[in-house]
């Protein structure tokens, strides 16, 4: 049985990242999507509830759990006995960013990441331009499942 971990910070789910989990679950037979506390970052919804966003986002799906992590990736992907990590690329710039990560977490363990090309339809999609676009009173409905455009635009209102 194959499992590979899907991480990043869920800041939140977008249809972006479930394309991508789904995609993963079609080549694997265990999808771990890890919910990063991410200390660099001062995320808008607290880690308890990315991680119940990111488990309805891909409750219609068999085989995608959901966990949240604190350390190291490398460590949470021995603990799930992953044989590699996976994230999604939109573009050239995803990957430059993504490119280091890998080759850190290959040098630290050994691990290998597969990167998936998501739904083209969907390469605008970011976390960051969802959080930006709510606050300024824009639609993200067409971004984020339902329950994520709720819990957002009710962290918006507690953040005023
Ligand atoms: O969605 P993000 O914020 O781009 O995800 C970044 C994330 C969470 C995947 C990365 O920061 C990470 O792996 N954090 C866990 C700590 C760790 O292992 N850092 C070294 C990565 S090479």
């Amino acid at each position: 049985m194959a499992t590979v971990v899907f991480p990043g910070s869920f800041d939140p789910i977008t249809l972006g990242h479930v394309d991508i989990a789904v995609r993963a679950r079609q080549l694997f037979d265990r999808v771990v999507i890890a919910v990063a506390h991410n200390s660099t970052k001062a995320p808008l919804l607290d880690v308890d509830v990315r991680v119940r966003l990111a488990h309805l986002a891909v409750s219609h799906v068999d085989g995608i759990d959901v966990a949240s992590t604190d350390g190291l990736l490398v460590d949470f992907c021995e603990a799930q006995g992953a044989v590699a990590i996976v994230k999604g690329l939109r573009g050239g710039a995803d990957y430059d960013v993504e490119r280091p990560m890998a080759l850190m977490n290959r040098s630290l363990s050994g691990v290998e990441t597969v990167f998936l090309t998501g739904d083209s339809a969907l390469s605008h999609i970011a976390s960051s331009l969802i959080r930006d676009v709510a606050r300024h009173g824009g639609d993200i409905s067409d971004y984020v499942p339902p329950d994520v455009e709720t819990a957002v635009l009710e962290a918006l209102r507690r953040e005023n």
